[in-house]
């Protein structure tokens, strides 16, 4: 991350109250972050509309809630015990130890995630690489298990365990309960929003590579003979993906492509390729954020997942990273995780669909919450001339509205408080503040993100009509408190202010 980049946007979620490393009244550990008021809202908010839209994909889709401290036998079953590891070397000097693939990125351009050990050492010696913290020579590359493991219980009925680096084992692991519970139909999808645990060798950039993070993934369990089909292709075929294959990254080149040419040029089979579309539409549709700012990248060789098979990365573009940064992906995991438990446990992963017999495959949709909350603060962080204004999109703005009373007297502050009560009462996220002028209160929102600003004035009292302001365009309309409900949920789900009411000129 750009050291002054990161160290501004730091401050200003600091001074805000959106986020803030942990602990830090005892000395912080890197990696750790608590979310203050503004920023717990804003990932409830975000964590919201991500259950709601991917929810809504299918009737068989559900969301379930797991314990994530499981036991070695989950992480032998799904190869965590043996491949998640990261590549490390240390300083023979200070004895640092840097994660090995960023001392090369930090210095040379390129992409070198997932390259074999001995090419980086090749890399290391041959551009004479050395410790950024002391300068000192660099030891051989070796490899970390990044699980954090834990002791279960006392005594002999100890048990050996880790805190889970992913949601996904949880839904691999109630997979055949629920398949029964639900009445055995496939697909069936199993959502959860819930902690990872990764014992990263150097935590940075803020809330993109975190000790402990967020996730929510979804896990589609599928007949892999459907693979080449999806009952809603036919929707999005059409539909426009901004690609970055493998094959274009010494160009540096995206490519518009429908998901029907993703099709038939990459070989992409329709049931993937529908999830790259309903993914991206969630961004770029039902999030509004600009097309030019997203890219699916594709993984290949050595940088997948040890458990894909097709693996391409939802990219956005970060300048406080140095460019698109990875904040979700989309993963073909074949049946290696079923398959896994059902060697490891001993029990059965198969389903028995009209006399065929087979353990399901996995689509993964899997999005880090904690990346896209820090893409979703930095990229709505905007100076302008006479303010600063975070333009969240307006669904997931952490609060919806401030509400004033233009004056502190004349009953103005017990009509703005009723005003109040109705508002929470219809679900939305309102708050009061009565100190300082207008002026200021509008601008307090404008810089933490609000989406509105609602004003009661004296001819609320005569007509009962308040005003509601667009943080993004500044403009006001004016509305009657009984349609106010309706109107915020229009205008909070993209409607301009112009179709709401008569813009006040
Ligand atoms: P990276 O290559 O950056 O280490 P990854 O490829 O290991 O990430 P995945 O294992 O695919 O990441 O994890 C799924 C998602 O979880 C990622 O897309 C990312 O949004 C999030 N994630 C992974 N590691 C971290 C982390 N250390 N801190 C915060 N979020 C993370
Ligand atoms: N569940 C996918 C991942 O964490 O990478």
């Amino acid at each position: 991350m750009t050291r002054d980049r990161s160290d501004k946007l730091l401050d200003i979620a600091k001074r805000r109250g959106f986020f803030w490393q942990a602990s830090a009244i005892h000395g912080a550990i890197a990696g750790f972050y608590d979310y203050a008021h503004l920023g717990a809202a804003l990932k409830r908010k975000w964590e919201n509309e991500w259950r709601n839209y991917f929810l809504s994909l299918d009737d068989n889709y559900y969301e379930i809630a797991v314990s994530q401290i499981m036991p070695e036998e989950v992480f032998r079953a799904s190869g965590h015990l043996e491949s998640f590891t990261d590549p490390i070397i240390q300083c023979k000097q200070c004895k640092t130890i840097h994660r090995a693939d960023h001392v090369i990125s930090d210095k040379l351009d390129g992409h070198f995630e997932g390259i074999s050990l001995e090419k980086m050492n090749e890399l290391i010696k041959k551009h004479k690489l050395v410790c950024d913290k002391c300068g000192g020579d660099l030891a051989e590359v070796g490899i970390l298990n990044m699980m954090f493991p834990l002791e279960i219980g006392t005594g002999k009925l100890r048990r050996t365990g880790y805190l889970s680096p992913e949601t996904a084992q949880g839904a691999y692991i109630n997979f055949k309960y629920e398949f029964e519970a639900l009445r055995r139909k496939l697909p069936l999808g199993l959502a959860i929003i819930g902690k990872a645990f990764r014992n990263e060798i150097s935590p940075r950039n803020l809330l993109i590579r975190m000790r402990e993070f967020t996730q929510a993934e979804l896990q589609i369990f599928f007949d892999p003979d459907t693979i080449t089909e999806h009952p809603d292709f036919e929707s999005v075929k059409d539909y426009k993906l901004r690609m970055f294959p493998a094959k274009n990254r010494e160009a540096n080149r995206i490519d518009d492509m429908t998901c029907q040419e993703v099709v038939d040029r990459l070989g992409i089979p329709r049931f993937y390729a529908y999830h790259l579309a309903v993914i991206q539409k969630f961004y770029l549709e039902h999030l509004g954020l600009p097309r030019e700012k997203f890219r699916y990248k594709e993984l290949h060789g050595d940088e997948k997942a040890f458990y894909n098979k097709y693996h391409w990365d939802i990219e956005l573009y970060l300048p406080s990273v140095g460019g698109f940064t990875e904040v979700a992906g989309c993963h073909y995991r074949t049946d290696h995780d079923l398959g896994g438990h059902q060697k490891v446990s001993g029990q059965s992963m198969e389903v028995n669909m009209e006399g065929k017999k087979f353990v399901p495959h996995v689509q993964e949709l899997s999005f880090g919450v904690d990346r896209n909350i820090l893409a979703l603060f930095e990229l709505a962080l905007e100076q302008e001339k006479e303010r600063v204004v975070m333009r969240f999109p307006r669904k997931v703005s952490p609060f919806d509205a401030g509400l004033f009373p233009l004056v502190n007297k004349d009953g103005l502050p017990e009509r703005t408080r009723n005003i109040q009560a109705a508002l929470k009462k219809a679900g939305f996220q309102v708050f009061y503040d009565a100190s300082g002028s207008i002026g200021r209160r509008y601008r307090r929102i404008d810089e933490v993100g609000i989406a509105c600003g609602i004003t009661v004035d004296h001819q609320t009292l005569e007509d009962d009509t308040v005003t509601l302001r667009d943080r993004d365009s500044m403009k006001q309309i004016r509305v009657k408190v009984e349609e106010l409900p309706k109107v915020m949920d229009d205008f909070l789900n993209g409607k301009g202010l112009e179709h709401l009411g008569v813009v006040i000129k």
